[in-house]
């Protein structure tokens, strides 16, 4: 039997993310939307084109949570998205009345699934359906390291005229404007880029990665970045379903580790069938140290505004 991924919320994100996986062929889909015939025919329109690309996943499109039941992972990206001058944290009291909502129903219907938040500010809502589902931490985590990462690789890649695929940049901390980019470990072909690059030129691609999710809502102008956060979902729900134990950065929650405690916040994490099956401690100097702390505390601020207790 195939895998079952759930993909709440059928706009950009959702679809993308549902029609990466579906053309993967490692799970079936169950897209969910509020919007009456939307997911239905999103799901129609992908599975049609099945018999082109030669996959067998199905997709099913619903507006409830009934065919939901089961899944092995669920991936949240419903709510509201930025407009052009918006930053993440404008959409807190908003999308945390969304995503209380989803998780109640996601609890219900997949008590054993993983729940991958995509939904901004996603380090502040990563907590939110933690304290809602139950869940072991394990088993609730957030899109935020390996999106803004493939943004750094990108820019390396195009500066330093190499492929992709030899890039790898190190980004941890809040999904926001305190991320925190360490070039020292950001490497082309396993040399540091603060070897590669002159230090204005890192500053310039740092500043550009913190500001790549803007970036996009700016020049769309009616709706934010889709391409990059779905590819970084699909890649993350892909390493649970086949178990691929990848160290890859993601939003968890922090019972000790890097030596906070209550936070969560992206750091690079193990991922397996489990969900995070291991929280990997980078060895950080002082000053990144009190980064990510600050990070966390900013992060923090945003829960407490959304007073859960
Ligand atoms: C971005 C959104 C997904 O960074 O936060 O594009």
């Amino acid at each position: 039997m195939r895998s079952k991924i759930s993909i709440i919320g059928a706009g950009s994100v959702g679809a993308t993310c549902a029609q990466r996986i579906a053309e993967k062929g490692y799970a079936d889909v169950v897209l969910v939307d509020i919007i009456p015939g939307l997911p239905q025919g999103k799901a129609l329109d992908m599975m049609e084109s099945a018999p082109v690309l030669g996959f067998d996943s199905r997709v099913v499109g619903t507006n409830g949570y009934e065919e939901t039941a089961g899944s092995d992972v669920v991936i949240v990206t419903s709510g509201l998205a930025r407009k052009p001058g918006m930053t993440r944290d404008e959409l807190l009291l908003a999308n945390a009345k969304i995503i209380t909502e989803v998780t109640r129903n996601v609890v219900k219907y997949s008590p054993d699934g993983i729940i991958l938040m995509v939904t901004n500010p996603v380090d502040a809502m990563t907590y939110l359906a933690l304290k809602t589902s139950g869940f072991p931490p394990g088993r609730v985590f957030g899109l935020s390291g390996v999106l803004d990462g493939a943004r750094l690789s990108s820019f390396i890649a195009a500066e330093l005229k190499v492929s992709v695929a030899d890039v790898f940049a190190c980004v941890i901390g809040e999904h926001g404007k305190n991320m925190i980019i360490i070039p020292r470990l950001c490497t082309a072909g396993g040399t540091p880029i603060t070897r590669l690059l002159p230090p204005e030129t890192i500053d310039r691609l740092v500043a550009r990665t913190v500001n790549g999710g803007a970036e996009i809502v700016d020049l769309l102008k009616t709706g934010s970045a889709f391409y990059a956060p779905s590819a970084a979902a699909a890649r993350m729900a892909e390493a649970v379903i086949l178990d691929k134990k990848q160290v890859l950065p993601c939003t968890v929650y922090l019972q000790g580790e890097y030596g906070l405690k209550d936070a969560v916040i992206s750091v690079p994490v193990k991922l397996g069938k489990a969900g995070i099956e291991e929280i990997m401690e980078l060895e950080l100097t002082q000053e990144e140290k009190k980064a990510l702390a600050s990070s966390a505390g900013a992060v923090r601020e945003l829960i407490e505004k959304m007073k859960l207790d």
